[in-house]
């Protein structure tokens, strides 16, 4: 079999970014911000946060839920695509990250739109579902790999027929091929790749994602 080619892959998103996700000094700012704050350089990139925000919009999106807010940067996609009633409730367990991620959504003028629950997403996702308040259009899982079948069962208690419910990470290079990784990562990315494969409520597939390295987007619809 031939190598991936890395170096090509990565001038193809390049390329794809010059043409459809031009420089952008909010974006950029959010991204300088968590670098100086030490966060993680773990977003989306560009181009998937292109695609979060069209998903956001082709599903008319008024009320998103995130799972997993880091310093905003996919946030911002999101809230972009929203109407100006919309809602966006992001969970996030670390207080650093959300401090980031509210100075910077709140710096773009997205502030009043945007939710920041700060703790374990389990809990915020139980006080959500207990609230018993409208539920979700889309929600995007992106928090610890291993909570992610978890947050699925949650999530789908939060959604209404037609909700989309998207993972990030799902492929992680191909790791999730093995059925036995060491990494509680791996296992917990490929448990949700079969939990929405054999679930009655959700029609689903994944979109294979390249930057420098092949990952994937899971993306479901509700029944
Ligand atoms: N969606 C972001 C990236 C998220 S990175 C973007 O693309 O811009 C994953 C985030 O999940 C990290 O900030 C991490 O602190 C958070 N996280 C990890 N475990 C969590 C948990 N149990 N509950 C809530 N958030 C969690
Ligand atoms: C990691 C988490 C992510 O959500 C991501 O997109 C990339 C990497 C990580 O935990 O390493
Ligand atoms: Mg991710």
């Amino acid at each position: 079999m031939e190598p991936l080619d890395e170096q090509l892959v990565e001038q193809i998103d390049q390329y794809i970014e010059g043409l459809f996700t031009p420089a952008d000094a909010s974006l950029a700012e959010n991204l300088k911000d968590a670098d100086a704050a030490g966060l993680p350089a773990i977003n989306v990139s560009p181009n998937q946060g292109k695609l979060l925000y069209l998903l956001a919009k082709i599903a008319g999106a008024k009320r998103i839920l995130e799972i997993g807010t880091l310093g905003g940067y996919s946030t911002t996609w999101l809230a972009r695509a929203l109407p100006a009633s919309g809602v966006l409730i992001t969970l996030e367990l670390e207080a650093g990250h959300a401090q980031v991620a509210r100075r910077s959504l709140d710096r773009a003028g997205l502030g009043p739109m945007v939710d920041i629950r700060v703790g374990p997403a389990k809990d915020s996702l139980w006080n959500l579902i207990r609230l018993g308040g409208e539920p979700f259009d889309l929600i995007f899982i992106d928090a610890d790999k291993a909570g992610y079948v978890g947050y699925l069962e949650l999530s789908l208690q939060l959604s209404h027929p037609g909700t989309i419910i998207l993972a990030d990470n799902v492929i992680r290079h191909g790791l999730v091929l093995a059925d036995n990784s060491p990494d509680s990562a791996d296992r917990g990315a490929r448990a949700y790749n079969d939990a929405i494969a054999h679930h009655p409520r959700l029609e689903s597939l994944i979109l294979p994602i390249v930057r420098r390295r092949v990952d994937g987007l899971a993306i479901s619809i509700v029944r």
